[in-house]
């Protein structure tokens, strides 16, 4: 069994003999993983690692927020506000591979121009052990980074031999809040992925609101312990409905709820029908543009646990 102290105190050793005195960075999503970097460097070389958290505009509600009160002061901490960007990126852009591939390219800008304000060497990388045994060891543990504009930066992988639990059990160890660590996890490109078709701000207004709806209803009968996600989708299909004795077009959302160890596969559990009908209620009650609700009965596989 992994000694949390002796990770704790061997890592940070390790991490002052690799970066020295030289600036860092790091890119803080607030997912358990990067935030468990962020401040395993931040005690090993202080304000010379720099948390670079990108506001997308893809997270969920109140994400960007508590993100901003956990760090900031904690961490020589920097929001980065690119939700226009990004949102501008995406006009027009249907296909799901491809929205994952701006969102990418758009990060990793946004990012680079950060870096060389810093002058940054190093870049602290939250990569875990599954991350590379799945990729059969391609990722090498002693890497450079070219990015795109030029700059290359050497990484830094502190959690790299750990497993998910535990990099949740050095998380606690350092003190970061139950909420972060048993946080569920969260796909890169976030809500974009969570919307078929076009991503526009009256659509992430919408999905951020189901998925609000769903989170709050499941964690308040505390059956987010059992499941692996929960979340709500919002698809291109308007359907009809009714509201009041008027006739409503409205988008259909699916709600999906899937228990899984790993992701490689996952499974949609009996769920309690209370819990179903309580926010399908919600969601169409709350959410005008919604007209109709339905679950998502599908494993993976042949599903995947995202719809995009
Ligand atoms: P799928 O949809 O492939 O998802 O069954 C498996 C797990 O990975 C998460 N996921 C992502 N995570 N960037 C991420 O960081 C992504 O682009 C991404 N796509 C999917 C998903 O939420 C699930 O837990």
């Amino acid at each position: 069994m992994l000694n949390l102290n002796d990770f704790i105190e061997n890592s940070i050793e390790g991490i002052k003999n690799e970066i020295g005195n030289e600036k860092t960075i790091i890119a803080l999503s607030g997912g358990v993983d990067s935030s468990v970097c962020s401040v395993l460097v931040k005690n090993a070389i202080g304000d010379n690692l720099t948390a670079i958290f990108v506001d997308n505009g893809f997270l969920r509600e109140g994400e960007a927020d508590e993100v901003v009160d956990i760090f900031e002061g904690r961490l020589n901490f920097k929001y980065v506000d690119a939700r226009e960007e990004f949102l501008k990126g995406l006009r027009g852009v249907t296909d799901p591979e491809e929205k994952r591939k701006i969102i990418g390219k758009i990060f990793i800008d946004v990012f680079e121009r950060e870096a060389e304000k810093i002058q940054a060497k190093f870049l602290v990388q939250g990569t875990i052990a599954p991350d590379w045994i799945e990729s059969e060891g391609k990722i090498k543990s002693h890497h450079n980074l070219s990015l795109p504009g030029g700059m290359i930066l050497e990484v830094v992988e502190p959690i790299r031999e750990l497993y998910k639990d535990e990099v949740r059990d050095i998380g606690r160890e350092l003190e970061l809040s139950d909420k972060l660590i048993n946080r569920q996890p969260f796909p890169g490109p976030g809500l974009a992925v969570r919307i078929i078709g076009e991503v526009t701000r009256e659509k992430l207004d919408i999905v951020s609101k189901a998925n609000h709806i769903v989170s709050e209803e499941v964690e308040k009968i505390g059956l987010d312990k059992d499941l692996w996600q929960y979340f709500a989708v919002l698809t291109d299909s308007k359907v009809t409905g009714v509201k009041g004795d008027q006739r409503d077009f409205g988008y259909l959302v699916v709600i999906r709820m899937v228990t899984s160890l790993d992701a490689m596969t996952a499974e949609v559990p009996e769920l309690p029908w209370d819990l179903i009908k309580t926010i399908s209620k919600k969601i169409t009650s709350e959410v005008s543009q919604v007209a109709h609700v339905s679950l998502s009965v599908s494993d993976k596989p042949p599903s995947t646990i995202e719809f995009a």
